[in-house]
C-alpha cells in the first residue's frame, strides 16, 4: 500500500505554471499520479489506496461502538421510562437527552461504516454480545444512575483507545470518535452531578 505523502507547511510554495507535476517539489504527489490513482480503483469509494488500515478492521471495530450506542440508548430509554416522581424529574430528563445522544452517536458510526465499504450491524440478536456495555435495568434511580455510569466509562476507555489505534491514519474516523468521547465525559460528568446531588434519598417513587 502506498504511504501516505507528508505535509509540511513550512516548505517552500510550488513554482507557478502549467506543469500538472510542479506538486513534486512540495513531497506531494503529483497531480496525474493522483488522477490515475482515483480513476483506478473508483469503485472503493472513499477508501483510497492512501489508507493505511485494513477497512474491515475499522469496520468490524466502529461495529462494535455502534452496538455499544443502541445498547446505551435502551438502556437510558428504559431508565427514563420508569424514573418517577419530582425527584427523579431532572434526572429523567437528563436519561432522555442522553439516549438521543447515543443515537445520534450511532447514526455517525454508522454512516462511517458506509463510507468505509462495510455494513452497519444492528442485528438485535447480538446487540448485547457485541456491545462494550452492558445492558442494565436497575432497579432504583440510584442504581440506574451507577450503571448509566458504569457504561459511560466503560464507553469513554474503548473510544480513547480507538481514538489511539486509528491515529493518523484515518483522522476522519478519529475525529468522529473523539467528537463522541468527549460528549460521554459529558454524560459521566452529568451523572454524577446527579449521584452528587441526591446521593441517597432520590427514589424511583
Ligand atoms: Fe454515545
Ligand atoms: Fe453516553
Amino acid at each position: 500500500m502506498t504511504a501516505v505523502k507528508t505535509f509540511s507547511p513550512q516548505s517552500k510554495p510550488a513554482p507557478s505554471g502549467p506543469d500538472t507535476n510542479a506538486s513534486t517539489a512540495q513531497g506531494l504527489t503529483p497531480t496525474d499520479t493522483l488522477r490515475q490513482r482515483a480513476r483506478q480503483d473508483v469503485m472503493d469509494g472513499a477508501v483510497t489506496s492512501t489508507y493505511t488500515l485494513d477497512p474491515k478492521e475499522v469496520v468490524a471495530l466502529l461495529n462494535d461502538a455502534l452496538a455499544t450506542e443502541w445498547v446505551c440508548a435502551l438502556r437510558y430509554k428504559r431508565h427514563y421510562y420508569v424514573a418517577k416522581g419530582i425527584k427523579a424529574r431532572f434526572a429523567a430528563s437528563e436519561f432522555l437527552e442522553h439516549a438521543q445522544q447515543e443515537l445520534d452517536h450511532a447514526d455517525r458510526l454508522a454512516e462511517r461504516i458506509v463510507q468505509l465499504g462495510g455494513n452497519p450491524d444492528l442485528n438485535p440478536d447480538t446487540l448485547t454480545q457485541r456491545s462494550h456495555a452492558t445492558y442494565h435495568d436497575g432497579t432504583g434511580l440510584r442504581d440506574m444512575i451507577i450503571e448509566d455510569l458504569v457504561a459511560e466509562r466503560i464507553a469513554i476507555d474503548s473510544y480513547r483507545e480507538l481514538a489511539k489505534f486509528l491515529g493518523d491514519h484515518d483522522s476522519t474516523t478519529r475525529k468522529l470518535i473523539e467528537d463522541i468521547l468527549a460528549v460521554e465525559e459529558e454524560h459521566a460528568d452529568d451523572l454524577m452531578d446527579l449521584l452528587e446531588a441526591e446521593p441517597t434519598s432520590i427514589s424511583t417513587q
